[in-house]
């Protein structure tokens, strides 16, 4: 097989390692006889595989003990109904508009009651996060919604806003264990898995424990976070394989220095990435400066008639799956904590090649 780096924006690229140990685990776990994927999810195995996957994300987050963590299905999408259902009772919700996917969780939300959008950098093209101080926040909302890594436009947050007493909710699905957060800051944390954590199908949601009583009566049990909590996450049949491959990645991230450790890394690859894509014209990122993904770098070409050649060209050298999003266009490169240095080195230097080319 050659080498490949997958520059996908998910599902994306998992650590080789944890890969190899799922190899070698697949067909017996650890003396078991069975995969994992035939264990009973509330067999002492899996329930063993499940708590140690939330001891090692506490442990990486620093998830203090008044915070539930759950592993849950239906995406973050998922999720756009699900919060308004937990939280929003019958008041009102504060929103910030910053890409793609915080416009759809308005959008989303609309359905459970009264959504304020609060700020919006639409009429940016979504090139940056509206200053803090031109928010329009209600303290008397259910929760503020953010989107803290839009992974469509690029647009990471460099802060928090004071929101306050109000609740701070944040999608964190394409940033999630990039680098360090002060979860005492959210109310609720919640992230697809196929970015930074694992296969798809899991959705972990970290959800403050005083926020657990407010849910309509009309939300399904499965949905219903208290109702989750009480049950280890398990009203449902809890995704299993995703959950053990994750706790793999955790591992993993654990045993390179958790994600103190892994932020210096990203930090390395977003500035080798960003400062070739500064020095030239040949190629532009749009998004401002202090609001640049770490993870998800949207690109163009100058001369866009030149993108299916790039493509192209790329695929051939093992660089994979870096045409943007449709509603963006051009390309984009997410560069994941399991996408290692050398990828990124391979992609500007091909950047660098084509750039000669023509
Ligand atoms: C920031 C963000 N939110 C939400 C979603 C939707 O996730 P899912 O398809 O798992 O529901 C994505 C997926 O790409 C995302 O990047």
């Amino acid at each position: 097989m050659n080498k490949i780096y997958n520059f996908s924006a998910g599902p994306a690229v998992l650590p080789r390692a944890v890969l190899e140990r799922a190899q070698a685990e697949m067909l017996d776990w650890h003396g078991s006889g069975m995969s994992v994927m035939e264990m009973s999810h509330r067999g002492k195995e899996f329930t063993g595989i499940l708590n140690k996957a939330e001891t090692d994300l506490r442990t990486l987050l620093n998830i203090p003990q008044n915070y539930k963590v759950l592993f849950l299905q239906g995406g973050a999408i998922a999720e756009n109904a699900v919060i308004p259902m937990n939280l929003l009772g019958a008041g009102e919700a504060d929103y910030v508009v910053t890409g793609a996917w915080s416009k759809r969780s308005v959008q989303d939300a609309r359905a459970y009651g009264k959504i304020n959008v609060v700020a919006s950098s639409e009429a940016e093209n979504f090139t940056d996060v509206p200053a803090f101080d031109c928010w329009k926040l209600n303290q008397n909302a259910a929760y503020l919604h953010i989107c803290t890594n839009e992974t469509i436009n690029g647009v990471e947050f460099d802060g928090l806003p004071d929101a306050g007493n109000v609740p701070i909710v944040a999608d964190m699905s394409s940033h999630i264990l990039s680098r360090p957060i002060d979860v005492t800051k959210y109310g609720v944390i919640y992230g697809g898995a196929q970015k930074n954590i694992g296969p798809a199908g899991l959705c972990i949601v970290i959800v403050r424990e005083d926020l657990l009583d407010r849910a309509l009566p009309i939300t399904p049990a499965v949905f219903n976070w208290k109702m989750q909590s009480e049950n280890q996450s398990m009203i449902n049949t809890p995704p299993t394989y995703s959950i053990y491959i994750a706790g793999l990645v955790f591992e993993w991230l654990l045993s390179l220095g958790g994600v103190e450790a892994i932020e210096q890394v990203n930090i390395k690859k977003a500035s080798l990435l960003y400062d070739y894509i500064d020095g030239t014209d040949f190629y532009i990122n749009k998004v401002a400066v202090k609001n640049r993904s770490r993870m998800n770098i949207p690109f163009f070409l100058k001369d866009e008639s030149l993108n299916d050649a790039f493509l192209k060209g790329a695929e051939a050298q093992g660089l994979l799956q870096l045409k943007g999003h449709r509603m963006v266009g051009g390309m984009r490169a997410s560069i994941y904590n399991a996408m290692p240095i050398e990828g990124v080195e391979a992609l500007v230097n091909y950047m660098k090649q084509f750039e000669k080319a023509h």
